[in-house]
Order: structure tokens, then C-alpha cells, then sequence
């Protein structure tokens, strides 16, 4: 078992290695202490691992499951009335621990409701897709989505421990595990070049769904997103780092209405064109836009999205995160380190969207 210190105010760790399910129950308890443990999941993924994870409690504390439907759509502001109303009818009270069992949208739903449910208890976090144990996971944000946009609505509630099971990821569907690899090779590609090598050399491995190469990766990805949040724990300047790829990523799913493309493969596009605008704005040396856009393409197929340029380059103008509607780009001046620029002229951004859509 591999274990990373996340120093947030409070402090907590991360386990990642194989089979931590089974011991998931022992280690909570010893941890937390709770009266009761809630376990929100999705249909899916309670169908292949609620049982394993009420099974390694024991019976020693009660734990009630609390079923969601799958996927995006779910994480909405009465999905998250809907769980609180289940934590009340199940009799959860300030003792009572919820844990996230699932993806990203467990995680970001069930963390909300833990924060809010009697002015907010402890919430144990069981990430199970690849971007959620790397990413999602990470960092105590959580959120739903409104009809005017998603995350719209949040909080920070730190985890008291998360669990990153490798074991899982055997039953992730293969478009899933390649989506989140995508984020791991820009945790490498922002700050940890050893990390960049790994992604280049075990690709086949890791797609192949090797654990150890996996748990290696893995415990990489999660040290860089600690150390950024934790070094800025509410968003100001360091944390941007964690965009890069985000800028014409978040435009390309913006402008197909999240619909076809997964984030993560939005971020692999959004890469491949940072790679462009930072050779052209004069801070990425060749060679390292060549291999940011080699070791993106090895985790593809990598499908451009049909849309026009007038409608990403909409979405870029209208991204929250852009500022006097200049965007601002997380660009690499080596692997490992990065740059940001708010100052890119419109036709290197223009031509570098380009060659990321059909
Ligand atoms: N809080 C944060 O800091 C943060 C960061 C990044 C992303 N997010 C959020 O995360 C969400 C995306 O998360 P995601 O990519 O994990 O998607 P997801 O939660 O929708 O999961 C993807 C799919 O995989 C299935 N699945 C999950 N684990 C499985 C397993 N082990 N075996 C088989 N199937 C499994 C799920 O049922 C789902 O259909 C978005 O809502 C995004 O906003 C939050
Ligand atoms: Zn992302």
C-alpha cells in the first residue's frame, strides 16, 4: 500500500494499491470511529462492490447503501435533496460517516451532502473510476450542477481518508481508464517529468490494466494534486496549473454540449492544441510539444469532435475562467514545468483550435 499525505487544514491520506477494498471497513473504523456508515454509490458500481465494502465491516457497525442513478445527469440539486432525505429516513445523525463509492459524481455528490447533512459530518472517499482517484478525489471540492451550467453549486469538505483501490480499475470501461490517463500525463507533463516518462514508456501496460504500473502512476498523479492544493488550498494562482488542457478542453466540451466527448478526452484534445499555442507563442521548445502530443495520442483513439471554430471559440470567451475575455493558457516551457499566458493573439489560439476539430 502506497500512502500520500494530503496537508490541508485537516490533513488526511490517500492509500492506493490493490485489493484495498477488502480491508476498506477496518481501516475507517479505525479511522472515523462513526456510529453509522452511509454509503453512497451509483447502480453500477454498488452492483459490483457494495457488498465487498459492507462485507469488510464485519458486521461490527451498521451500514446502510444509498443507490443512484448512473452518470452526469444524476448530480443536480434533487438528486442531492433526495440523499440527505435517504440519510434522515435511514436515522444517520452527527455521528454518522458517509462514504463515496464510485466516480467523480459520487464523489462530488456524496462529499455535498456530507458537508451540508447537520451543518456537515466526516465523509470517507472510494474513488473508483481513474479520474476520480487521481483527480475528483483529491482537494475536498464538491458540487452539483444547475440548468445554467455545471458545478455551479459547491463546497470544500476535506475527506478524512480516501481509498484508491487499483482493483477496481479491472472493470472501468477501457474508454473510462483512457479518459483518465489523460489526466495523469498532465500531472506529469505540469510537474513531475519522471512521472511524463512513465506515461511514455508503460502505455501499453497501463492500458492493458497492469497494477502495479497502475498504483506507480497512480501514486505520481495524486502526490502532484496534493502538493499543488495544499500549497493553494482555495484556488488562486498555483492551482491553475491543473488546467493546463482545461482552456480549449472545457471550450470543446462546452461546444458539444458535453455530449460527446468525456472530460478527460477533452483535456487529452485540449493538450494536443496548449502543445500548438506554446510553440507558436514562443514558450515550448518543438521537442516537447512533439512529446506531449505523442504520449497524449497514446492513450487515444482521441476522435475530433464536429463543430465549428465559431462555436469554440464561443465557449472560450464565455469559460468562467477567463478574465476580461482574454482566456488564459497553461502553457509548458519544459516537461515538468509550465508558464501562464493571457496575452496569446487570437490566430495562435484559432489555429491551434483548429487542428483539434473536424
Ligand atoms: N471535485 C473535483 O475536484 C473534481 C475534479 C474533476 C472532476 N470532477 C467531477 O467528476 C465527474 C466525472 O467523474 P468520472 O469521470 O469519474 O465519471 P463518473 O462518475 O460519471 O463515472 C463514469 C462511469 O463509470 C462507471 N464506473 C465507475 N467506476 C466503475 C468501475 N470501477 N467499474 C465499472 N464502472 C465504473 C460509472 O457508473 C459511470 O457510468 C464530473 O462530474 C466532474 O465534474 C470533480
Ligand atoms: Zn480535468
Amino acid at each position: 500500500v502506497k500512502t500520500v499525505r494530503v496537508q490541508l487544514q485537516p490533513s488526511y491520506d490517500v492509500l492506493i494499491g490493490k485489493g484495498l477494498l477488502a480491508s476498506a471497513g477496518r481501516r475507517i473504523e479505525r479511522l472515523v470511529g462513526a456510529s453509522r456508515y452511509l454509503v453512497v454509490t451509483s447502480r453500477t458500481v454498488g452492483k459490483l462492490y457494495a457488498d465487498q465494502l459492507i462485507a469488510s465491516f464485519e458486521g461490527r457497525t451498521p451500514v446502510s447503501v444509498i443507490g443512484i442513478p448512473d452518470g452526469e445527469r444524476a448530480k443536480n440539486p434533487a438528486m442531492l435533496a433526495r440523499v440527505l432525505e435517504q440519510f434522515a429516513k435511514t436515522g444517520a445523525d452527527r455521528k454518522s460517516c458517509v462514504i463515496a463509492l464510485g466516480g467523480g459524481v459520487i464523489g462530488d455528490l456524496a462529499g455535498f451532502a456530507a458537508s451540508v447533512y447537520m451543518r456537515g459530518i466526516p465523509v470517507v472517499q472510494i474513488p473508483t473510476t481513474l479520474l476520480a482517484q487521481v483527480d475528483a478525489a483529491i482537494g475536498g471540492k464538491t458540487a452539483v450542477n444547475l440548468a445554467a451550467g455545471k458545478n455551479l453549486v459547491g463546497t470544500f469538505h476535506q475527506p478524512r481518508l480516501v481509498i484508491a483501490d487499483t482493483s477496481v480499475l479491472q472493470t472501468l470501461p477501457q474508454r473510462e481508464l483512457r479518459a483518465g490517463f489523460f489526466e495523469v500525463i498532465k500531472c506529469g507533463a505540469i510537474r513531475d517529468a519522471a512521472l511524463f516518462r512513465l506515461m511514455e514508456r508503460d502505455a501499453t501496460r497501463l492500458l492493458a490494466g497492469n497494477e502495479a504500473a497502475l498504483a506507480r502512476v497512480i501514486t505520481a498523479a495524486v502526490k502532484v494534486k496534493a502538493n499543488v492544493v495544499a500549497a493553494d488550498e482555495r484556488e488562486s494562482d498555483l492551482r491553475r496549473i491543473l488546467n493546463f488542457g482545461h482552456t480549449i478542453g472545457h471550450a470543446l466540451e462546452a461546444a458539444t454540449a458535453y455530449c460527446t466527448l468525456l472530460h478527460g478526452e477533452a483535456v487529452g484534445l485540449g493538450m494536443i492544441a496548449a502543445a500548438e499555442i506554446g510553440v507558436n507563442a514562443g514558450v515550448t521548445p518543438e521537442a516537447v510539444a512533439e512529446r506531449v502530443i505523442a504520449c497524449t495520442l497514446a492513450y487515444g483513439p482521441l476522435p475530433k469532435p464536429r463543430v465549428t471554430m465559431g462555436s469554440v471559440l464561443r465557449a472560450l470567451v464565455l469559460d468562467k475562467k477567463a478574465q476580461d475575455s482574454t482566456p488564459r493558457f497553461v502553457l509548458l516551457n519544459a516537461i515538468g514545468s509550465t508558464v501562464i499566458r493571457k496575452d496569446v493573439p487570437g490566430a495562435v489560439i484559432k489555429s491551434a483550435s483548429r487542428s483539434v476539430v473536424a
